[in-house]
């Protein structure tokens, strides 16, 4: 990959389930270092743009290039092994594993088993609440503990780029600062993160640029530092929503 290739390139995207279309024509792009913000409300396409390109769903037309190669005929699990790596909405634990088995096994690729111990103690440190608790059971986290090991599933993998969708759901102020530091701090080591979230004001203290996303289109970019209005924006979606 040459410097300048963008990490994801997402062109004219269309997916959907069964009769109904959900992403329109969706284009957007992360550098090859970046964190980039996906903003929408609920039922926009967020998800499903994820599911998308990590191939849960397949796509209609479009294109989805990683690292400048176009990966959107591979297999789910040829694109983890490529190194991207979906952390999904909601907790998708097993209930009954502990912390340390979950980590353990979430490196199941070649590239992730060789990287395995450089990665745990990358994760452990970073988090360490769940090294205090590395032998407790899934079910019993609380839900920031949750959000936690699921982005450290995500790190396991070996990433070379990270899509976090809605990492910080019903999670309090504190521990929502806690999350945005993890990511900053993993940004800061030059993995690309496409962070999709429904808080503006979180989303530009992470990203350098954020999306909008309207009924499965891009609808807007804005960039950090520019002035956002954000009742302006809630009114574009929710307003028009409500009425
Ligand atoms: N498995 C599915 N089968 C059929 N329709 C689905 C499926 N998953 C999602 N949808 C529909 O696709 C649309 C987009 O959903 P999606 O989950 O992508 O939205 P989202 O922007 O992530 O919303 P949220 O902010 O609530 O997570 C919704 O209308 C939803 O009902
Ligand atoms: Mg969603």
């Amino acid at each position: 990959m040459s410097q300048n290739t963008n990490a994801l390139e997402i062109t004219n995207l269309r997916a959907g389930y069964d009769d109904s279309n959900v992403l329109l024509g969706m284009s957007l792009h992360v550098g090859s270092t970046e964190c980039v913000g996906l903003f929408g409300p609920n039922g926009h396409g967020k998800t499903t743009l994820l599911n998308t390109i990590s191939r849960v769903i397949r796509p209609r037309t479009g294109s989805i290039r990683f690292m400048g190669e176009v990966i959107d005929r591979l297999a789910p699990q040829n694109i983890v092994a490529r190194g991207l790596i979906h952390v999904p909405q909601g907790n998708r634990l097993f209930p009954d594993m502990q912390i340390m088995e979950t980590l353990e096994l979430a490196a199941y690729t070649r590239r992730a088993q060789h990287e395995l111990k450089t990665n745990l103690d990358y994760v452990l440190n970073l988090f360490p609440r769940l090294a205090e608790r590395r032998r407790q059971q899934c079910k019993t986290l609380s839900g920031g503990e949750r959000q936690m090991l699921s982005i450290g599933v995500g790190l396991m993998c070996a990433p070379r780029m990270l899509m976090l969708d809605e990492p910080t759901l019903g999670l309090s102020p504190k521990l929502k600062d806690e999350l945005a530091e993890a990511i900053a701090e993993i940004s800061s080591r030059g993995i690309p993160l496409l962070l999709v979230e429904q808080d503006i004001a979180f989303i530009l203290s992470l990203a350098g640029r954020m999306y909008l996303v309207d009924h499965g289109e891009v609808s807007r970019e804005i960039n950090r530092g520019a002035e956002v209005d954000h009742r302006e924006i809630m009114d574009m979606y929710f307003g028009s929503e409500g009425a």
